[in-house]
């Protein structure tokens, strides 16, 4: 019944003589996909007709800004305009693929009505990146969809998934003939949790039941979309994944058969309910004394010709009846980044063997660490990509590694104030730095990228 997490997390595979590991301790196939990833509202800037438009002037129930220190993601980075520049920081970490994702609201920003000027404009940055040997990796949700589908409901409502349709569609034949790589979803879980199960991304409903019904149609929006683009004469080539986030809850207290069950429900919710129907087809999500969501598609495990993991850390975790948000907290004694987990780069590793379960090829979509100071960057993609490594030597179909993110960002409800970035960017000048951790970066990827 329990997972065996907690004793796997405290593995002594991953002891370190080094201060620093070096590469020659790391091993890559020449195939390798070496990137770095952005997504559209982090970056462009100029969002005015998305739900994060809508919500960044809203404000919770509780008072409280939606986004941190009220800030707006307005310009951001800019990258809707200075992408040339942004390429050429990828010629010059050395990485072969770019992650990134299509704004639906600006290329669809009214129902029915698609915006051939944003059309055109991706299709300059896929000409831009293939003109440099980048190979380009759609994601085509990234957590930002059109104000007026929000308004219809979204993606709670299983009439609106027609809407997604209709983009994905009108993507593939816009895109498919030179783009390979596509995912449907970034994070179905963060984004159903986030959006869904607490009031931290909008539409901030707070409902626990809506969240697993919000997860089951996206899973079903995912099946549907893959069988449509197969159908595509653009989408034959087309490689479709979607992007499962694993983050690992560890009980709090070890004696405490309570968080034993707090760890495993959150597990179970989590990361189970997607990843087993993607194993099995069967979909359930479990909320105490309410429901039992049950949903069964036997063909979902055909649908995904690769895996994306999205892995970050790892929290502690306390069995809370109602307030699922006091639940979490960081694992004792350990480095703390940025945000409320810490520095646990070897979990990558745990992560890999999870999700290897599925028997399809592993993209590792996004991994990082907010850091501020940059001090821990560095040491953190070393150790991580370490991990990676000893996991494809020890069989794992890992095919690429995507680091979060090229430049520092627009942090979604944290704001500007959590660097993710190998680049800083100054907010008034955007002129953009190659930090330490993108040099350590950027020496690990000299030596092993090849042209794909
Ligand atoms: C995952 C998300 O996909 C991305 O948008 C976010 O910025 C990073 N995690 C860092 O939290």
């Amino acid at each position: 019944f329990f997972s065996i997490a907690y004793f796997n997390y405290k593995h002594p595979i991953f002891k370190w003589n080094w201060e620093t590991i070096p590469t020659s301790e790391m091993h890559f196939p020449k195939t390798f996909l070496w990137g770095t990833a952005t997504a559209a509202h982090q970056v462009e800037g100029g969002h005015t007709n998305s739900n994060w438009s809508w919500w960044e002037n809203q404000k919770k129930k509780s008072g409280q800004p939606t986004i941190a220190n009220q800030e707006k993601a307005g310009i951001a980075t800019n990258h809707w305009q200075l992408y040339p520049k942004d390429i050429t920081l990828m010629q010059e970490l050395g990485v072969n693929s770019y992650r990134f994702s299509l704004s639906w609201s600006k290329i669809n920003p009214k129902e029915g009505h698609f915006d051939q000027a944003s059309i055109e404009h991706y299709s300059n940055v896929i000409d831009s990146l293939l003109a440099k040997n980048i190979v380009p990796n759609i994601t085509l949700h990234h957590f930002e969809e059109p104000l007026w589908f929000m308004q219809k409901g979204g993606f709670e409502k299983m009439e609106n998934l027609r809407y997604f349709e209709l983009f994905v569609k009108k993507m593939i034949q816009s895109y498919g003939n030179r783009v390979q790589l596509w995912t449907t979803f970034n994070e179905i879980n963060v984004y159903t949790s986030l959006a869904y199960m607490s009031d931290i991304f909008p539409p901030g409903k707070d409902n626990t039941l809506l969240a697993g019904q919000v997860l089951r149609n996206i899973l079903i929006a995912h099946t549907r979309v893959y069988q449509m683009i197969k159908k595509l004469p653009e989408g034959k080539n087309a490689k479709i994944g979607i992007v499962k986030d694993i983050f690992f809850f560890e009980p709090k207290n070890r004696w405490n058969v309570l968080d034993w069950l707090g760890a495993e429900i959150a597990d179970s919710n989590f990361n189970s309910s997607s990843l087993a129907f993607f194993e099995t087809g069967k979909y359930q999500f479990y909320v105490p004394f309410e429901a039992n969501l049950q949903y069964e598609d036997k063909n979902a495990p055909n649908t995904l010709d690769f895996i994306g993991l999205n892995y970050y850390s790892h929290y502690a975790t306390e069995f809370k009846l109602f307030e699922h948000e006091k639940m979490f907290s960081a694992v004792k004694d350990e480095t703390m980044t940025d945000m409320d987990y810490t520095v646990y780069p070897e979990g990558i590793y745990r992560a890999i063997k999870r999700i290897s379960k599925l028997q399809k090829p592993i993209l590792i979509t996004e991994t990082g660490i907010a850091d501020n100071k940059d001090d821990r960057r560095p040491q953190f993609i070393e150790r991580e990509l370490f991990a990676v490594s000893k996991a494809i030597q020890d069989g794992y179909d890992v095919r690429g590694y995507y680091y979060w993110s090229l430049i520092d960002n627009f942090e979604w409800s944290l704001g500007y104030s959590k660097k993710f970035g190998l680049y800083s960017v100054d907010q008034k000048t955007q002129i953009r730095t190659l930090k330490n951790g993108g040099k350590t970066y950027q020496k690990i990827v000299k030596k092993f990228a090849q042209p794909q």
